[in-house]
């Protein structure tokens, strides 16, 4: 049988491991997916770097876009990331030339994903993309084919492993965020510029390809609202598990009559429930189907192998000859939802003020709630002496995210707080 030639553009943590894997045990898997899997030609910026498996009969090229135009390569894998630039260009290029693409690269995706499938989709090409959301999780497959036939109502989840690495060490220590970003930098869990990671940018690129695959639509980034988990003190971790909680970072789409919801922030979790006990670099997912229920699956959301193994998994739907549409339903029928705000969803909610202790406090804050109809369930004061500045903290019953924004900015006008007020929503899944 023909060997199915690869070409890896992007030799980093994720290309050299794939790369390793193809040099390694590409023979072998043709007794998975019916042919030879031959590592072929490379692109990276320096050529001189040891990449970990053998360079011998491997064609290098210092322009990814000319290794995508090659007729030497049967299918182009690009591993370099970014939005736009090399990566997009040589994606383009490489449908140009009729060739199958796998990707890992979300922000591609999540700006561009519509018109790439619909260009692979025209030329009867398959773009695949397993790696780019909650990497070693075959979630895009479990929703694409194993949960084909549902009507998906929801899907969430924990999608960046930095940030839940994050939260559980806080959590463990009570030590203080910025001093947990410096050690997660340290130890190669956070990137040198952490910003797309802790600010939730990564976890809105997944969620709207999570969202485009389970609701059968076009990915709509700028309709996510959010958040990131800079504000978060192990103070709010803390009274979050005296409530019963546990705090972390979330992205969640939802669908009913009205449109498609999309929304990243942290958010308090019941102990005992699936994404509660999900700790350290893991991702989890919960997708809910009309006909299956919840299904939850858990694993590693990124590093090497994790990527690799679902970087893989797209070669050899590739080898096998499987072409599914890169969205699940046909790119070309495929288009925007329409957007259901944030202003309208309804939840209860933890508050956390920082006001000085004197008589009369308590009453303005529960005043200004009390004027836009939220209730309270329950409050904590951890009194110091009087004069001081001291936590107050409740959690509300159920109330619309634009009564909520109205409340807290009445109590802000007030100046009864010294800070902005820490809000973070309670999701009982
Ligand atoms: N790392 C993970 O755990 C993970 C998880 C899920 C998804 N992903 C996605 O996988 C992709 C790759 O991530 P990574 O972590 O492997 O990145 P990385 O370690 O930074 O590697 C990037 C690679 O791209 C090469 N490159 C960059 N610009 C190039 C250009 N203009 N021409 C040719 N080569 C170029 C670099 O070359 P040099 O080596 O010569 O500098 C490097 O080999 C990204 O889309 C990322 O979002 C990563």
């Amino acid at each position: 049988m023909k060997p199915l030639r690869v070409g890896i553009a992007g030799l980093g943590t994720v290309g050299a491991s794939v790369a390793r894997i193809l040099s390694q045990s590409g023979f072998a898997l043709a007794s998975r997916c019916g042919r030879p899997l031959q590592l072929n030609a490379v692109s990276a910026r320096s050529r001189g770097r040891d990449r970990g498996f053998p360079m011998e009969g491997v064609a290098w090229f210092d322009n990814p876009v000319a290794l995508a135009s090659s007729a030497d390569i049967d299918l182009f894998v690009e591993l370099m990331g970014g939005e736009g630039g090399p990566a997009k260009a040589s994606v383009e290029a490489a449908i140009a030339r009729g060739l199958p693409v796998v990707t890992a690269n979300k922000a591609l995706l999540a700006h561009h994903g519509v018109a790439l499938a619909k260009a692979a989709e025209a030329r009867g090409l398959a773009l695949n993309f397993e790696a780019a959301v909650a990497g070693g999780i075959p979630i895009i497959k479990a929703l694409r084919e194993g949960l084909g036939a549902n009507r998906i109502s929801r899907v969430y989840g924990i999608l960046n492993g930095t940030c839940n690495y994050i939260l559980t060490t806080m959590e463990a220590t009570g030590r203080s965020f910025g001093d947990v970003l410096a050690e997660a930098q340290k130890l190669g869990y956070a990137e040198a510029d952490p910003t797309f990671d802790i600010g939730g940018m990564d976890t809105a690129h997944k969620l709207s390809l999570l969202a485009a695959v389970a609701f059968g639509h076009a990915p709509a980034l700028d309709g996510i609202h959010v958040e990131g988990i800079e504000r978060i003190t192990p103070e709010d971790i803390a009274f979050a598990d005296e409530f019963g909680f546990r705090i972390k970072l979330l992205g969640i789409a939802t669908r009913d009559g009205r449109g498609i919801s999309q929304r990243v922030h942290p958010a308090m979790v019941p102990h005992g429930t699936p994404l509660a006990d999900v700790d350290g670099v893991f991702n989890a997912v919960v997708a809910e189907g009309d006909l299956v229920g919840k299904s939850v699956y858990e694993g590693r959301g990124a590093g090497a192998g994790p990527t690799a193994s679902a970087v893989m998994a797209d070669i050899l739907d590739i080898a096998r000859g499987v072409r599914l549409p890169a969205f699940g339903a046909p790119a070309a029928t495929i288009s925007r939802p329409e957007i259901v705000p944030l202003a309208s969803h309804v939840g209860a909610c933890y508050l956390r003020f920082t006001v000085i202790d004197r008589p009369g406090v308590i009453a303005v804050l529960s005043r200004c709630l009390a004027d836009q109809s939220i209730s309270i369930e329950s409050m904590l004061q951890r009194s110091r002496s009087p004069g001081e500045a001291v936590p107050v903290v409740m959690i509300t019953h159920e109330a619309r995210e634009d009564a909520m924004v109205k409340a807290l900015a009445a109590i802000v006008s007030t100046g009864t707080v010294m800070e902005q007020p820490c809000m973070v929503r309670i999701e009982r899944f």
